[in-house]
């Protein structure tokens, strides 16, 4: 596996692997990986022939500066972590490299307005710039982006459709510990009484799930009963619990066509956030968390 830092070094390690017949895959992080991060780099490789990952913590998408001066970085230990598992190329850039003199940002309407773009004012602006830049810089065949950011996954996929990337966005499954609770980098802040805690949100989740299955379709009793389970792990805040349309992330009353079912809570001074993709298929439907 290679690591370089520079966009210069990027393109010419592509453009290579291009040249010999390859398609390429790319995974973008902010590093301080976990089996999350590492069960894209698979999902990659099923479509790919060589797997390029960056590592860039994007000061750009954090509204809070403490949030990420603390962020985790572990380079050498993402070297490894990814190297085990087929990477051929890392990325990692540093500010000046990315940002120089930059003017121009990419934004997104209406999509980023509920859930986590009403608690996060500029972040989703952040992350579609850094998405774009990096595609841009990179250039691969196929991206993927997890379930687990199910909101950035999908203004992703809004943002490449609207601006012609020729570039395939595939969705990753959410990874999750033993307990259910979804991998993330954010989980290393929580003391051992905030993660099972915090254990609420994937309970809460597959209550909705068993109420789905047995017909239940309105948000007006599926966010109450979930309202209650969450509740029950006292965190600290419920940023929301939200029925959206999968396509363009508005509210909605029901369940039609396909939805998103997501959850925001902070345990501690952590945010944690977790969802369910359901669809309609005829009469029944399928969840997937
Ligand atoms: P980061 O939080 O490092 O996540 C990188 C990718 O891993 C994202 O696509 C995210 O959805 C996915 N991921 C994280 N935890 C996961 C889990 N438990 N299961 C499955 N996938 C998981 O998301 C970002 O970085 C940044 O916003 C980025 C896209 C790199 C732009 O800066």
């Amino acid at each position: 596996m290679k690591v370089v830092h520079t966009i210069g070094e990027v393109r010419d390690a592509v453009t290579e692997a291009r040249h010999s017949g390859k398609r390429i895959g790319f995974v973008a992080t902010m590093g301080f990986l976990h089996e999350g991060h590492l069960v894209l780099v698979d999902k990659s490789s099923e479509v790919s022939d060589f797997q390029v990952m960056s590592i860039f913590v994007n000061r750009m998408q954090f509204n809070d500066p403490n949030d990420f001066n603390s962020y985790p970085i572990d380079l050498e230990r993402d070297y490894r972590l990814a190297g085990d598992r087929g990477v051929d190329l890392v990325f990692v850039p540093n500010e000046t490299e990315m940002y120089q003199d930059r003017l121009t940002y990419v934004d997104i309407e209406k999509m980023t307005d509920f859930l986590c773009g009403y608690a996060r004012p500029g972040h989703f602006r952040g992350v579609l710039t850094v998405v774009s830049k990096l595609f841009n810089i990179i250039q691969p065949d196929v991206a993927v982006f997890g379930q687990k950011d199910i909101q950035q996954a999908a203004s992703i996929q809004k943002m490449v459709e609207d601006l012609n990337f020729p570039i395939d966005i595939i969705l990753g499954p959410i990874v999750r510990e033993d307990s259910g609770l979804a991998m993330s980098s954010r989980n290393k802040h929580l003391t051992d009484d905030q993660r099972e805690r915090a254990l609420v949100l994937f309970k809460s989740l597959q209550k909705a799930e068993e109420l789905i299955l047995s017909g239940e379709r309105n948000e007006s009793s599926l966010v109450p009963a979930m309202t209650d389970i969450i509740s029950a792990g006292k965190p600290e805040k419920i940023d929301y619990i939200t029925l959206a349309g999968y396509h363009d992330l508005q509210p909605v009353s029901h369940i039609t066509g396909k939805c998103v079912l997501a959850v925001a809570a902070y345990f501690g001074n952590t945010r944690l956030i977790d969802n369910m993709v359901i669809e309609m298929k005829g009469d029944t439907c399928e969840c997937v968390y």
